[in-house]
Formats: C-alpha cells, sequence, structure tokens
C-alpha cells in the first residue's frame, strides 16, 4: 500500500529528526486557517445574523410605551351646594376639584388659582365656616355644604369690614393672592374669638377669645403668600378688620341671615 509505505518513511524521519516535529507545529500555527468564508463575509453575515435576531425579538415581545393616559369619561354625580346663599345643583364629575367647580363651571373666578398643590392660599374659601383650600378639596366632598367665596362678601354695595381694612390699609398690590388673603382674615378673626389655639399661642388653658397680636395673625395667615409682600398691610387690615364691631357669622350677605350657621 502506496499510502502505509509514505507514513512509515515520515516516521522514520522524524525519529531521525526530533526537532522537526516543533517545525512542522510552528509552521501549521503560522500559516493562515482556512476558512470557509472570507472575514468580510464573516463581518457581514453576523451583522445581518444579529439585525435579524434583534428585530424577530422586538416582534415577538413588544416594547410598550407607558400607558397612555387618555383622559376617560366619568360618570358626572349629582351635587347640591349652597354658594354664597344661593342653592345650586350641579352634575358633576367627581373628579372636579371646589376651585375648578367654582372657576369653571359657575365663572365665580374670583376665586384665585395659584400653584394647584395647596401651598399659596390664593384658593382659600369657606366651607360651612371653616376656610379650606380649595385647589385640594374635592367638589364631591362637601355635597350638601354652604360654600362662601370672595364674591359673597359685600353686602351690595358695602364692602364687608375686612375688605374695607385691605384696601386702608394697602394690604395688596397687583392683587392676585388678595381673595385667598381676604377669605382667611375673615376665617382667621373668627377663630380667634372663639378661643381656637394657633401654634404661638401661649397660654392653652386660657378660655374665651385670644387676642391677635401680630404674631398670632402672621401664623395664622401664614398658608397664605402674597409673592408682592404686602404683608405689613395684610397684618394692619387684619388687626383693622378685629376691631370692628361685626359678629363671627358675618362673613356674607346671605349668611346674615343665619350668622351662627357659618361657624
Ligand atoms: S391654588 Fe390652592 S393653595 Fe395654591
Ligand atoms: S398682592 Fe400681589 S401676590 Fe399678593
Amino acid at each position: 500500500m502506496q499510502f502505509d509505505r509514505e507514513k512509515t518513511k515520515r516516521d522514520k524521519t522524524k525519529t531521525a529528526n526530533p526537532g522537526d516535529d516543533q517545525q512542522e507545529a510552528a509552521q501549521s500555527s503560522a500559516a493562515p486557517c482556512e476558512w470557509p468564508l472570507s472575514r468580510r463575509e464573516f463581518v457581514v453575515g453576523a451583522g445581518v445574523g444579529a439585525i435579524g435576531v434583534a428585530a424577530s425579538s422586538s416582534w415577538a415581545s413588544p416594547i410598550r410605551a407607558p400607558h397612555a393616559t387618555e383622559p376617560q369619561e366619568a360618570r358626572a354625580i349629582p351635587l347640591a351646594l349652597t354658594i354664597n346663599g344661593h342653592e345650586k345643583e350641579l352634575s358633576v364629575d367627581p373628579r372636579t376639584t371646589l376651585l375648578d367647580l367654582l372657576r369653571e363651571n359657575l365663572k365665580l373666578t374670583g376665586t384665585k388659582k395659584g400653584c394647584d398643590h395647596g401651598q399659596c392660599g390664593a384658593c382659600t374659601v369657606l366651607v360651612e365656616g371653616r376656610r379650606v383650600n380649595s385647589c385640594l378639596t374635592l367638589a364631591a366632598t362637601v355635597d350638601g355644604e354652604k360654600v362662601t367665596t370672595i364674591e359673597g362678601l359685600a353686602n351690595g354695595g358695602e364692602f364687608h369690614p375686612v375688605q374695607a381694612a385691605f384696601l386702608d390699609n394697602d394690604g395688596f398690590q397687583c392683587g392676585y393672592c388678595t381673595p385667598g388673603q381676604i377669605i382667611s382674615a375673615v376665617a382667621l378673626i373668627a377663630e380667634a374669638k372663639r378661643g381656637v389655639a394657633s401654634a404661638v399661642t401661649r397660654d392653652l388653658r386660657q378660655a374665651g377669645a385670644i387676642e391677635l397680636t401680630d404674631e398670632e395673625i402672621r401664623e395664622r395667615m401664614s398658608g397664605n403668600i402674597c409673592r408682592c409682600g404686602a404683608y405689613p398691610g395684610i397684618v394692619a387690615a387684619v388687626h383693622q378688620a378685629n376691631g370692628e364691631p361685626f359678629s363671627q357669622g358675618d362673613v356674607g350677605t346671605h349668611e346674615k341671615e343665619d350668622p351662627s350657621a357659618a361657624f
């Protein structure tokens, strides 16, 4: 057999020259590999394959955008309110805030939207005599209650004493915060007269009305921000209004018929 004779001959030669093994190995490692594809063909093929895998996996499990926030229609709910002495039967989206109900639905734009986050007090209104941030109050939660806005304070052509005091003492500049400031001032004067303590009230055992010092007024009005910095005039206005002979329940034309109902 020709093959066996050739192999035997090579083996004999290797035995005679053992260094030839290393030389052969070195030559074989230095020799270029014989790939069935050229380098260029391999790179192009790998790229196409990767794109294919990525595309197929993205089709198999599509990447979804975060939940779309399409506004959805909610079933309107009935609501009965007494606003500035007027009874209203309304039908509102249950997500409506009291502020939006007043401004958008009822066009009572005296109540202002400042921050819409309960931080500035521009939206302050009275609900059953209590001051609330209407931007944080859902209209549905005050069903059946009495709401007083800045439009409900004056008695016909006659200003409420707090309104008059703000005018007398320059308690405003641009006026944007003023409706909320005035409503808050009306409520705080009533609170002090009822003996409701604040964070700076020194004697909590004291019965009866609490004296409205500058410190008390500033603390009790601290939820109402004035970007114009009209604070000195506002404090002076509260002092003046506090000395006026008007009752705790005197918060507007319509509530005067039943002053105790508001507080
Ligand atoms: S608008 Fe309500 S607190 Fe600012
Ligand atoms: S008067 Fe301008 S923000 Fe108060």
